[in-house]
């Protein structure tokens, strides 16, 4: 099993509309391994947060279910895991930052006592000295300046990239072995981007907390992940290592992704390319494979049977009729 910490094995999850039960995420598998940071991928719609938010049981209820498959936390299922158990999973073992930390902090509260309140609540050997002792030591591991005028500061007094800092620092300080990470910079300027994502590598480095990544961005991949899997429309399409994936991508959606990062070594005026069409909602998924409709290779058995993910090379699986 090569240190694997978290098991995602075949989940499907649905969402109640209008039309009835419909299926988000279907038959997602991957592994998280200990100290590794392992990417989410996929453009928005794709089912990256739904996935995410299936490992802490923290689907919208009762619209959003999980239909099928296991979540095994080293030997514990959190899929079929009793509620009373579920405030001992969040944060203590995984913890979660979210693309906007404003939706994750409590407005009314000055961040000192947010972050005082995640040791007091995972850490209780500690008194409040020592748990003072703790918010100082924490905020200033992230790197936040002037952490005592932070501390007595609202989450709206500070900056976004502040409380992205403050959201990383809630989440480390329950010790987490598990951080999962839902597009943390994509609501950042790209220097701050570029501040926080250095940060996480320092921390992860430093903690040794597995990580997923979860991010629209290939570059943002390339720069943090060790592995990577690709979602489209709720399924996964492609799974390899980053090395792997840049040297040799196969999936045309994943080939699609790549022509749309930035790269140093084009000229540049050379344009980017972008993927026409869109992702398709739920209501109108495709019955073949998903990507079809926008995919340029697209062959006539792609519409009726969706490709099944194969190995191609070692640990490099692709769901793709043209490796077959
Ligand atoms: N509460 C919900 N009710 C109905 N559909 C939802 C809900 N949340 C997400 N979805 C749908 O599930 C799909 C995956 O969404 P999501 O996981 O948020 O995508 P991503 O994070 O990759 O951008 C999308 O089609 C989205 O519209
Ligand atoms: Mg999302």
């Amino acid at each position: 099993m090569n240190d694997t910490i978290l098991r995602v094995e075949q989940l499907s999850v649905s969402f109640a509309t209008e039309q009835g039960r419909l299926a988000a995420v279907e038959d997602v598998s991957f592994d998280l391994r200990r100290g590794e940071t392992l990417g989410l991928v996929g453009e928005s719609g794709c089912g990256k947060s739904v996935t995410a938010l299936s490992i802490m049981r923290l689907l919208p209820q009762p619209a959003g279910r999980i239909e099928a498959g296991r979540i095994l936390l080293e030997k514990t299922d959190i899929v079929r895991m009793p509620a009373a158990d579920l405030p001992g999973l969040r944060g203590r073992r995984i913890a979660m930052i979210f693309q906007e930390p404003m939706t994750a902090l409590n407005p009314v509260h000055r961040v000192g006592r947010q972050v005082a309140e995640v040791f007091h609540l995972h850490r209780p050997e500690l008194d409040d000295r020592a748990v003072a002792r703790e918010v100082m030591a924490i905020l200033d591991k992230v790197r936040i300046p002037e952490p005592q005028a932070r501390l007595n500061a609202y989450p709206h007094q500070i900056s976004g990239g502040m409380r992205q800092r403050v959201m990383i620092a809630m989440a480390l300080a329950a010790r987490p072995d598990i951080l999962i990470a839902d597009e943390p910079t994509t609501a950042l300027d790209v220097t701050i981007q570029a501040q926080i994502l250095s940060l996480m590598r320092d921390l992860q480095a430093d903690t040794g907390a597995a990580i997923l990544f979860i991010t629209h961005d290939l570059g943002v991949i390339a720069e943090m992940c060790d592995r990577v899997t690709v979602m489209y429309a709720g399924r996964i399409v492609e799974s390899a290592t980053v090395r792997a994936l840049f040297d040799d991508p196969l999936h045309p959606y994943t080939k699609g992704l790549m022509a749309a990062v930035p790269r140093l070594d084009w000229p540049s005026k050379t344009p980017l390319t972008t993927i026409e069409g869109t992702v398709p909602g739920l209501g109108v998924m495709p019955p073949g494979c998903r990507f079809a409709n926008r995919c340029p290779h697209v062959m006539e058995r792609c519409r009726h049977s969706p490709p099944p993910l194969t190995e191609v090379a070692e640990a490099h699986t692709v769901a793709c009729y043209l490796y077959r």
